[in-house]
């Protein structure tokens, strides 16, 4: 099973790679592809359960989504996205939020949207045995607070506090820090500044490993950002083969002989 230890040795070894899955069918074929690291992250909330945001995300999806992931995994590192407000407001819940998910779905660490407000927060969770992703640059669940989805640590000041930032998590004991939507050079310092392993979205080709959204892989998405890339049309083949089902039954060739079958003892029924 991929550690966090094996992170640690991949890092400027190997590329990691990350995707994010949410349910059991797609985390199996994630796993089967070699990948070292599942996120279910709290882009669910667009990319699965309709919402606009990740902001109504609640704990109990991403445990239930985790759980499913984990159930259907064996070798790959299974992360739970903890969900906006589920951490940093009362110390006692974020434990018990936190816990839950490797307690009740079997992960193996959890993600937060860090800030000033989590370092302690980060030291507290790995005390107790909770292995912590940090997340740094673009954090989404502070769209509002930010006014858009924009790419963070754009000038010196901002791009030196995110680098004191990383240095904090991985000294309060993250065991990775995501770097989402920032400059590649900025990226890339802040790679070589700190000790632990720096997974980037859209932050360049120098971090230690690529995560990306997984309906941005499939091609499932019907908007893909700039720094993502369709490997494939998903899409277009669960139309095709939805149109199919339609097409066949309104034709009468499904179902078809191979799919029914008769039983001899019943003659007639009443
Ligand atoms: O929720 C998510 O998918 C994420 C990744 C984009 C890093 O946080």
């Amino acid at each position: 099973m991929t550690t966090v230890q094996d992170l640690a040795e991949m890092a400027g070894e190997e590329p990691i790679t990350m995707l994010t899955a949410y349910d059991a069918p797609t985390a199996a074929i994630v796993e089967a592809a070699g990948v070292d690291v599942i996120l279910v992250g709290d882009s669910m909330g667009n990319a699965v359960l309709g919402h606009d945001s990740t902001l109504p995300v609640t704990v109990e999806e991403v445990r239930s989504r985790t759980a499913a992931v984990s159930r259907a995994t064996d070798d790959v590192l299974v992360v739970a996205d903890m969900p906006f407000l589920s951490y940093g407001v009362e110390e006692s819940d974020t434990i018990e939020n936190c816990g839950r998910m490797l307690k009740e779905a079997d992960a193996n660490a959890v993600k937060l949207e860090s800030g000033p407000h989590t370092v302690e927060l980060t030291e507290r969770l790995v005390e107790l045995g909770i292995p912590v992703m940090a997340h740094l640059g673009l954090t989404p669940q502070r769209v509002h607070q930010l006014g858009g989805y924009f790419r963070q640590g754009t000038d010196e000041e901002s791009a030196a506090e995110m680098l004191d930032l990383a240095r904090a998590h991985a000294d309060a004991g993250a065991f990775a820090v995501v770097l989402e939507h920032v400059p590649s050079n900025v990226a890339s310092q802040i790679t070589e500044e700190i000790d632990v392993p720096t997974i980037g979205i859209g932050a360049g080709p120098d971090t230690d490993g690529q995560v990306l959204v997984l309906n941005d892989v499939f091609g499932m998405s019907d908007w893909t950002p700039y720094f993502a890339e369709q490997f494939g049309d998903v899409k277009g083949e669960m139309e095709n083969a939805v149109e199919g089902f339609r097409e066949a039954v309104e034709s009468g060739d499904f179902p078809a002989d191979e799919h029914s079958y008769d039983e001899e003892e019943i003659d007639e029924i009443y």
